[in-house]
């Protein structure tokens, strides 16, 4: 990433995405998710859900999630406060929304009373490492549809479910009947850069004006422009994100062998789900940053990266090996 940036930090261009570097980024979006979508940069995951929900709401409406989605727990109310819409997440036992949890919300339509549901707003892979089917998505698609709401993606990680899944990108949204997608960069080795992905260039509309007016329309685009084209032009997205997947996958079967601790998710992406006793997160925690992801059972999130090796799997293993005797 850092050689693709130093690639096109060469002479000057025109600034705010009009360039040459720009234009064959989006071309390759067009290769990967098919010639009618839209595409724009940002900076940002929080950005790219904000905005991109905010190009297809109206501030009466309802976006619906599950409880642990990004846009619900870790954005800081931005989607609400941008979009004016009020969020309904729903409880779920592993980060996947299912149409029998929405379907009892659609008797609010044309009650004036209530939010007017517009969205459903998934995470693919999920918060909770764990990856819808073509075929889930493809039911929720047009569940959605059915009821004239949109599907939203929020795919910080959707490389990961990509290679997880062993499909095309365009298989899991273009074909799927995906709405607007939020296509994750900086997870999938990018250093910085997300773009918004609209399936229907008419969503796209007013885009460019709500980018700007929210603070995400990059003077130098060609520093995020080069680097998706170092990402999408051949199969170094791939690479990263199946590493990324194998690597979880080594952690969780290595961690599963340990006595004491337990696995709370299957491994279907690049995070791995364990019940930790509590006495012994911190002393990982100083060795390793994760997160305890849910305090009341003792649950920590441990996610691996392109860059995680074998070796750094087998070390902190060994460390928790030797913790928890
Ligand atoms: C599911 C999900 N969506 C979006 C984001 C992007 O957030 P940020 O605004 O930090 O780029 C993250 C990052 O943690 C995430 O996990």
């Amino acid at each position: 990433m850092i050689e693709a940036i130093s690639a096109v930090n060469e002479g000057h261009v025109i600034a705010y995405g009009d360039d040459d570097i720009t234009a064959r980024a989006v071309k390759l979006f067009k290769k990967h998710f098919g010639k009618d979508v839209a595409v724009y940069f940002v900076f940002g995951g929080t950005g790219a859900n904000v905005l991109g929900l905010k190009a297809i709401t109206k501030p009466y409406q309802a976006v619906i999630c599950a409880e642990t989605a990004h846009i619900n727990v870790d954005e800081c109310g931005a989607p609400e406060k941008f979009t004016g819409c009020k969020l309904i997440a729903l409880a779920t036992p592993d980060g996947k929304l299912r149409i029998e949890q929405i379907e009892p919300l659609m008797h609010v339509f044309g009650n004036e009373h209530h939010v007017q549901p517009r969205v459903v707003s998934i995470s693919q892979a999920s918060e909770m490492g764990t990856v819808y089917t073509k075929q889930e998505l493809k039911a929720l698609a047009q569940f959605a549809h059915d009821n004239n709401m949109l599907l939203h993606v929020d795919g910080a990680r959707i490389a990961n479910a990509a290679a997880s899944l062993n499909v095309a990108l365009k298989e899991i949204t273009t074909d799927a009947g995906v709405d607007v997608l939020s296509f994750g960069g900086t997870k999938n080795g990018m250093m910085y850069g997300e773009a918004v992905v609209f399936f229907d260039e008419r969503m796209a509309h007013d885009f460019k004006y709500i980018r700007k007016q929210g603070m995400h329309l990059p003077s130098k685009m060609r520093y995020i422009s080069g680097q998706f084209e170092a990402l999408l032009s051949g199969d170094l997205w791939r690479r990263s994100a199946a590493h990324a997947n194998r690597m979880a996958r080594l952690l969780g079967s290595e961690l599963e062998k340990v006595p004491g601790i337990k696995l709370t998710q299957p491994v279907e992406a690049n995070g791995v789900f364990a019940v930790v006793p509590k006495q012994f997160i911190e002393p990982l925690q100083k060795k390793y940053f994760f997160y305890t992801w849910n305090e009341a059972i003792s649950e920590v999130r441990l996610m691996c990266s392109f860059d995680t090796t074998e070796e750094d799997v087998q070390e902190f293993v060994a460390l928790v090996r030797r913790t928890v005797k």
